[in-house]
């Protein structure tokens, strides 16, 4: 029988995507770990602990998985604490563990992309300030350099700074993530830090490798007025839109920054964009709030005519996709999708969720747009930061008393849509009939 199908073109990367802290385990010398012992910052008390115990050796188990299930690309982070245990120190055996990682990677088939920052900082590094400290950028270069050093002969794809704006967003507005401030302009100091820190390793990376690819991450929320009939909701989505999607890619394209009625000029990071990275979750809705002067006079919530996930985080909105990816191309650099997905223990949402988002960027890829590549967040459940263990966006689950891993359908469904490159009507039909309509209306 044939079958109707969207293909993708050939070599196509298809994988998931992970970060260190989140399944290493016992990152101890981080500003996320010193973060979980405090009371209070982490939903129920919960610790990253040993996580997917990576760092103890799980990660063949799960390169495994990853290739066994057709996947030809991983992207995965490395640990600054762990490399650089101090200012003056670097460590070799860190370095050593992440090389072999990156071998175990190849030589299973799959192309590794690396993640130089997501999310933690050295210790040290906080206790003098952090990204609020005009010397940082440099110190990251430096460690980036290291990095690239050592892993150069194995990797040529670099992702920089994972989801700058929500690193500076979270931590230093909303204050869920360390340092938990709740300060505007330690906020836009770290946002134009973290631009300059990307500049120079960007730099830095192409100065020890010509054939490097560089770019970021940047999480892409699509927002919408709550009621597009009023100017005032279309003005806070569009002070939402510039402050969140455009600052940080303009910064690293054009060298200019602007932030609400502050405009930075950023000569050093100016065409430092190889690729840029697209991380796509979800959509917020905006209304204006004259009560809500600190969030930008923006009240969001989710769209309530959607499905959402488990904990209310996440709602279902396909379409985004191909936006944030309309959105991308502007910049002018080939683009890689570095992060979808859904939180779901019991996996009653996430096959329909996949089939309907890579079907949004196939329609891209089909308008000869340059998306390379799609990363799904994630492999395994893993620590999801200051939301702990409560919610599991792994293709596999994880028991976290027993290290166990179990397979969700659709680890299956992905591993069919990797093979394929590609998705046919046989596939949503047996994983997620009720999205076969849209798909292939018949
Ligand atoms: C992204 C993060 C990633 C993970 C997913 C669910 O914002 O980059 O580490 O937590 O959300």
């Amino acid at each position: 029988m044939p079958h109707a199908s969207f293909h993708f073109p050939p070599g196509f990367l298809w994988g998931t995507a992970t970060a260190a802290h989140q399944v290493e385990g016992n990152n101890t010398n981080n500003n996320w770990w010193d973060w979980e012992q405090q009371e209070g910052r982490i939903v129920q008390g919960q610790k990253s602990g040993l996580a997917d115990d990576w760092w103890g050796g799980r990660w063949r188990e799960d390169f495994d998985r990853a290739a066994e299930s057709g996947q030809n690309a991983h992207r995965m982070s490395v640990e600054w604490s762990r490399i650089q245990p101090a200012p003056d120190r670097w460590d070799e055996h860190a370095l050593d563990h992440y090389r072999e990682m990156v071998r175990g990677l190849v030589s299973r088939g799959m192309t590794p992309m690396i993640t130089l920052h997501h999310f933690t900082d050295p210790l040290w590094l906080m206790e003098r300030g952090g990204w609020e400290d005009a010397g940082t950028p440099a110190l990251f270069a430096a460690f980036a350099g290291r990095v690239v050093e050592a892993l150069k002969e194995y990797v040529n794809l670099w992702v920089t700074i994972n989801e700058p704006n929500v690193y500076a967003y979270i931590g230093y507005l909303e204050g869920a993530f360390p340092p938990g401030k709740h300060d505007l302009n330690a906020a836009f100091r770290v946002m134009t830090n973290l631009a300059r820190g990307h500049g120079l390793a960007y730099k830095t990376i192409h100065g020890q490798q010509k054939q490097a690819q560089v770019g970021l991450a940047q999480n892409y929320r699509s927002f919408q007025p709550a009621r597009s009939w009023l100017p005032l909701d279309v003005w806070a989505a569009r002070l939402q839109h510039n402050l969140f999607n455009n600052s940080m890619v303009k910064a690293v394209t054009a060298g200019k920054m602007d932030l609400l009625t502050s405009h930075f000029r950023l000569p050093e990071a100016a065409h430092t964009l190889d690729f840029l990275g697209v991380n796509y979750y979800t959509r917020d809705m905006v209304a204006f709030s004259l009560g809500a002067a600190s969030q930008g006079f923006s009240l969001r919530s989710l769209p309530s005519d959607r499905a959402i996930s488990e904990n209310r985080f996440i709602a279902s909105v396909p379409e985004g996709m191909f936006e944030a990816l309309k959105w991308g191309r502007a910049f002018g650099a080939p683009m890689m999708v570095t992060e979808n997905g859904v939180e779901d223990s019991t996996d009653a949402l996430r096959p329909r969720y996949i089939i309907e988002h890579i079907h949004q960027i196939w329609r891209a890829v089909n308008f000869n747009w340059p998306v390379n590549g799609y990363f799904h967040w994630s492999l395994v459940d893993n620590f999801e930061w200051e939301r702990g263990w409560t919610q599991r966006f792994g293709l596999w689950g994880l028991d976290t008393s027993t290290q166990a891993r179990k397979k969700r359908s659709s680890a299956d469904l992905y591993a069919e849509i990797c093979r394929l490159n590609g998705i046919d009507d046989a596939m949503v039909q047996k994983y997620a009939p009720e999205a076969l309509p849209g798909l292939f209306p018949g």
